[in-house]
């Protein structure tokens, strides 16, 4: 299970000390949680913080970058020159964006890309984009702010995309994102998530190491 604690949750007066002590705390990959206003009813920042938080870590962090914004077909190469590892954008945002299109120039800029899908989506709607995408990622609350409750209810939407991965045979990640603690953790894996974002649960855990230790 790859742990992914979101910088959401992490002191921004010390953003590059914060992201190197989720890794040394035993973090697989820092979650970037990326906010417009208008996508969602917050902003929290951009490519530049991402460009610094990039600069703070060692060579070889894994950086996954949550786009939550109206425009990610505008905004990707900028991500793509922050230097972080993965995109996922919203499928909430089909018509208005072309998302296979975006899917594939984020791949084709030589990194990973992945579709998220909030909690009020059907899962159906992101069928047609799996062989496109290296990750899926099912949020467990209403994207926006950290600290929320976990929705049990999308991991049915888990269920369903690991038994679609395995009937295609395809193997691209199922990341969950919103509300995911120890406690959290047992079912999403039941489900068949690889990846747990946790904002929360470990960045104002008293230990992150042990918190991350216990969600793995
Ligand atoms: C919600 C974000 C999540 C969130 C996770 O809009 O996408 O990444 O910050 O934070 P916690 O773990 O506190 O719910
Ligand atoms: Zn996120």
């Amino acid at each position: 299970m790859l742990i992914a604690p979101s910088m959401l949750a992490c002191d921004f007066r010390r953003i590059g000390e914060e992201a190197r002590r989720a890794l040394d705390a035993g973090a697989d990959w820092l979650h970037l949680d990326v906010m417009d206003g208008s996508f969602v009813d917050n902003i929290s920042f951009g490519p530049d913080i991402c460009g610094a938080i990039r600069k703070s870590v060692p060579e070889g962090a894994y950086l996954d970058a949550h786009l939550m914004i109206d425009a990610p077909d505008h905004y990707y190469p900028r991500f793509v020159k922050a230097g972080v590892n993965m995109i996922s954008i919203h499928l909430e945002r089909e018509g208005a964006v072309d998302l296979h299109a975006t899917l594939a120039a984020i791949r084709a800029a030589g990194l990973h890309c992945g579709l998220a899908v909030n909690p009020a989506t059907p899962v159906e709607g992101a069928l047609p984009y799996l062989e496109e995408v290296d990750m899926v990622l099912v949020m467990s609350v209403v994207p926006g702010f950290g600290g929320q409750s976990f929705m049990a209810e999308v991991l049915d939407k888990v269920r369903v995309l690991a038994e679609e991965r395995a009937k295609r045979g395809l193997s691209f990640i199922i990341q969950m994102d919103g509300g995911i603690g120890p406690a959290q953790a047992p079912l999403c894996r039941e489900a068949g998530a690889d990846c747990l974002v946790a904002g929360s649960s470990t960045f104002k855990a008293p230990d992150m190491a042990a918190a991350i230790a216990a969600m793995k």
